[in-house]
């Protein structure tokens, strides 16, 4: 049910000449965070208050243009217009049911005041968790091809707040997180998020990624509290190719009293646009295993020889692991030709499978067996080929009847000079979610475009990587403890997170004897309620989690939730999340390096109801780095009047099913 209040206020505004200030402001429904518009002698600005702080100082906004002149100043203001909504909507799937809507918005109409006369929209929506604004080119006169060299977009800070960030990158997201003061940062990659000294928790990011170049951070010359926007180039350096009518993505700031507050944030989903497809009885949340995490320890391998791991053999043996363990997915990497020339430079073949691997068999078997299986589409970073041979790999999958395919972009992009978070690879990894809506086939991108909310609009964009995640602790140095602490509020508040949790044998080592994961065990389950991913895979081999006691809550945690409620969290150090599914509540928390114990107020429970607990925690003496199997699981009756204490070893975590009675 969709209710909306909207009124709608028309200023115009009439000035003479351009120059003096002109200010414009609008407030959140709560009236706490305010926004105020500038235009200073033709030159438009804007700033960021949270009740008394300030937040964003003033900052620039406008463009530099390959020809012509930039857009900086010269303007005057044209019109005015204010509204208002307040609404919510159904999300097909989600962290939670209901999304609440309630914003002010300021839109003004600037026009230049001497030639060419063009004229530039600017629009803010301002939350009570945060604003958002973008700039948009109406159709004109002398406006209509343009190439963008520079957004101008600034976000001055008032202080040398705390920040988490990745160095900005137009390749890639997987990185560890650093923290440092703002003025440490040179370059980063969105989200980055902030701890102010007045004790306010910030995020920048961006909504509605679409037709543009994906937007990195880098410090200005001219104050080292700025932030300035840098977008990724074209090969012949220019940021974005245009032509009117034409906007942006969202330019987004997140605010919150707390960390959690963030997480809790639905702003970036609410700045993009209703979902477009109709039938989505094909998207289906669901946990999946995966012929996958063998390659990456080294047990099998992606090309064909003896430690081939896509066989009809193994498939079946995986098929019937799912199949008794009521786990819907399965995912299939190395069935197809390619593998065996990927490194000499050749490409994939994505219809024809390896000679062991026979696909119609293993289709007829999945069926039988009721599990789904997941395609993969490796490009290897050749978008010409993929492109030329997209439409035969989507039919072939389409025909099998198989929903769902992980694409992976891994290598650089072909050809030469591209980069993968440029405006042409913006442009080709949504061109591939539209296409494969088309063939009701749902996304799990790798080696993606950062999530910016499209999973509104196409919500069969269910998940991607675009993070650090497990398989680092296959092949490199890995994820210290921390890393799964500082996540939740930084990546994944642009969206879900194929981090592929729920390793049981934690060190590996007939495969690996030099590489680990870096938590205990009961940190692995807490993963599935911490990280949201709608397809959220149980990484390990199935003979890890045969027969093992604690597997029972991978097969009994959902992926998808009716609500989501951060019940504590310091940015690197903890959280802890509970989610409902129906009427049963999940809990997750996790530490870092450190032990803890944590109290937590059950108040958030329905009234009047008993749960059925069972709790998976960290054993006395569990402890990530000597330790890590030691676990407990305990059953007990919990209500709303209950305070749990969550003890937690270090590197460890918890995990609490409350099933209602
Ligand atoms: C990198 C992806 O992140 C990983 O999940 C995948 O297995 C390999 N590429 C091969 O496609
Ligand atoms: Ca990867």
């Amino acid at each position: 049910m969709k209710k909306e209040v909207p009124f709608l206020i028309l200023l115009i505004v009439m000035l003479a000449g351009c120059s003096g200030t002109n200010e414009f402001s609008s407030t959140s429904p709560n009236g706490n965070i305010e926004l105020i518009f500038i235009l200073d002698d033709g030159a438009p600005e804007y700033m960021v208050r949270y009740k008394d702080e300030i937040l964003i100082d003033t900052s620039r906004l406008g463009f530099i243009f390959e020809k012509g002149q930039p857009m900086i100043c010269n303007f005057e203001i044209d019109s005015v217009k204010v509204s208002s909504k307040r609404r919510h909507w159904k999300p097909v799937w989600g962290e939670v049911n209901r999304v609440y809507e309630r914003y002010n918005q300021l839109k003004l109409n600037l026009k230049e005041t001497g030639e060419p006369y063009r004229i530039l929209q600017v629009e803010f929506k301002v939350f009570n968790d945060g604003l958002g604004f973008r700039y948009i080119f109406p159709e004109q006169e002398h406006l209509k091809d343009f190439n963008i060299i520079s957004e101008e977009t600034q976000f001055r800070f008032h202080d040398d707040h705390s920040a988490w960030w990745i160095k900005g990158d137009y390749e890639g997201y997987e990185r560890l997180f650093n923290n440092t003061t703002l003025s440490q940062i040179n370059t980063a990659n969105t989200p980055v998020t902030i701890e102010t000294t007045g004790g306010l928790y910030v995020s920048l990011h961006e909504a509605n990624l679409t037709d543009y170049a994906g937007m990195t951070l880098k410090r200005s010359d001219e104050d080292p509290l700025m932030l300035e926007c840098d977008l990724v180039p074209w090969p012949d350096g220019i940021k974005v190719k245009a032509t009117t009518p034409f906007q942006t993505p969202w330019r987004t700031i997140q605010i919150a009293t707390e960390p959690g507050g963030l997480i809790e944030s639905h702003l970036i989903l609410n700045l993009n646009e209703p979902n477009k497809i109709e039938d989505v009885s094909w998207i289906h949340p669901m946990k999946y295993t995966g012929i996958w995490w063998g390659m990456h320890t080294g047990k099998y391998s992606w090309h064909s020889g003896p430690k081939h791991g896509a066989t009809t053999e193994n498939a079946k043996r995986y098929i019937d692991f799912n199949a008794e363990n009521g786990i819907p997915g399965l995912l299939i990497e190395g069935w197809n030709k390619g593998w065996d020339s990927w490194s000499k430079g050749n490409v994939f073949d994505f219809i024809s499978p390896y000679e062991d691997f026979d696909l119609n068999e293993v289709v007829r078997y999945a069926g039988e067996k009721g599990v789904r299986l997941i395609g993969h589409h490796e490009t290897g970073g050749n978008i010409p080929v993929y492109e030329q041979n997209i439409d035969s790999a989507f039919k072939l999958y389409a025909s099998l009847g198989i929903h769902a395919v992980k694409t992976g972009y891994a290598g650089r992009i072909k050809p030469e000079g591209y980069h993968h978070h440029g405006q042409w690879m913006v442009n080709h990894y949504r061109e591939v979610v539209k296409k494969a809506a088309e063939y009701k086939i749902m996304i799990d991108a790798h080696e993606p475009i950062k999530p910016t909310g499209i999973r509104r609009t196409y919500p069969n964009m269910m998940t991607r990587e675009g993070v650090r995640g497990m398989e680092y602790n296959a092949w490199s140095e890995g994820n210290p403890p921390e890393h799964t602490c500082i996540l939740p509020f930084t990546r994944m508040l642009a969206g879900p997170l194929d981090y592929t949790p729920g390793i049981f044998d934690l060190f590996f080592n007939e495969y690996r004897p030099n590489r680990r994961v870096y938590t205990t065990l009961a940190n692995q389950l807490a993963l599935y309620v911490v990280l949201y991913s709608p397809l959220q895979m149980a990484a390990d081999l199935p003979e890890n989690y045969e027969g093992h006691p604690a597997f029972q809550f991978i097969k009994d945690v959902p992926c998808n939730w009716d609500d989501t409620k951060v019940l504590n969290g310091s940015i690197g150090d903890y959280v802890t999340i509970a989610r409902k599914n129906r009427d049963d509540w999940f809990i997750g928390s996790i530490t870092d390096e450190n032990e803890r114990e944590l109290s937590i107020a059950l108040s958030f429970l329905d009234k009047e109801t008993e749960y059925e607990a069972v709790i998976y925690a960290d054993g006395p003496d569990a402890d990530w780095e000597s330790n890590p199997y030691d676990y407990t699981i305990t059953k007990t009756t919990l209500t709303n009047a209950d305070t749990l204490s969550i003890v937690l070893a270090r590197g460890g975590g918890q995990a609490i099913m409350l099933t209602a009675r």
